[in-house]
């Protein structure tokens, strides 16, 4: 039987859940796909694309670190893909690579529907303003707050991201955007609070002033692990009532490219069952 091939790119690539979560939408959904693992060269991202395309690929997710070449080697771009400046989804048709970028809405659809805390009117705090950050702000938008305030410990990048956001926001859009360094949170109270810098990495987390959580407010850390992450700790000792790590996201965005592909979409929720008691086992 002939299988459509996909594959993920990355360096290192070894430890990616993607070829588990897709062969687990493949199989839900009865789609006849191939999808593995391929280490990109450090400066060979295009020849290796190249080579997989002429292989016979139809798709490729992209990580760490080639989500800008992938947003340099697409002919055509989503606007999510354009406003984020990097892409994680690439699909091949004839000589047109489309680029697309489907982390931001992985984590609206995580925290608005499998975590139930709707983004709508909310008052939400954005931690950080590199490339994770930068791919959340539209989506996030398209979720109608009532205000994000983007903080990061250089508070020059979030103005920078700021402007980035007005410019690619929705027009006539009433939502409050505020941009400064971490210190200037304080006396400040948000009901959602995103935590996309890499501080976790490095085992630690943003330094952030205390009562930050009005009641009720979920912390959210894009990173995930065995156990809470640093963000997560720190955030339950400040008070916050919902915490969440950020695996939900990993399914979610790779169930918008799944569905990008195939024009189906998967039922995300098994599929994070499984990667969850992986993850604890
Ligand atoms: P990514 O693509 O994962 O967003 P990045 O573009 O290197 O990676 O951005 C990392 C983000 O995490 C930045 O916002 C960085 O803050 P600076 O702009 O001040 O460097 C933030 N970050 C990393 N370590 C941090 C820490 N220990 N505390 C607070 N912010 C941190």
């Amino acid at each position: 039987m002939h299988l459509d091939r996909y594959a993920v790119i990355g360096n290192p690539i070894a430890h990616s859940k993607s070829p588990r979560i897709h062969a687990l939408y493949a199989a839900q959904t009865a789609q006849a796909l191939s999808y593995e693992a391929l280490l990109g060269p450090i400066g060979g991202f295009a020849d290796c694309v190249d080579a997989f395309r002429a292989a016979g690929g139809r798709g490729m997710n992209v990580t760490v670190p080639f989500k800008l070449d992938a947003y340099a080697y697409a002919t055509r771009l989503t606007a999510r893909a354009e406003a984020a400046g990097a892409v994680n989804t690439l699909a091949f048709t004839g000589d047109e690579v489309l680029g697309d970028n489907t982390d931001g809405a992985g984590i609206l659809q995580d925290i608005t529907v499998n975590l139930g805390c709707p983004v709508a009117s909310k008052r939400v705090l954005l931690l950080g303003a590199g490339g994770a950050a930068r791919g959340t702000v539209l989506p996030l938008l398209d979720a109608r707050p009532a205000s994000v305030f983007i903080a990061n410990r250089t508070a020059a990048k979030a103005a920078d991201l700021r402007a980035l956001a007005e410019r690619f926001g929705q027009p006539g859009s009433n939502i409050t955007l505020q941009a400064g360094g971490l210190a200037e949170l304080a006396g400040q109270q948000f009901d959602v609070v995103i935590n996309a810098t890499s501080a976790s990495l490095s085992d630690a987390a943003p330094d952030l002033p205390a009562g930050l959580y009005a009641p009720g407010a979920l912390a959210y850390d894009m990173m995930y692990g065995k156990g809470d992450t640093p963000f997560m700790q720190a955030a339950r000792a400040q008070g916050a009532a919902r915490l969440s790590d950020g695996l939900g996201m990993l399914v979610e965005q790779a169930a918008e490219s799944f569905a990008l592909w195939r024009g189906v979409r998967p039922d995300t929720a098994p599929v994070l069952a499984e990667l969850r008691a992986a993850l604890q086992g």
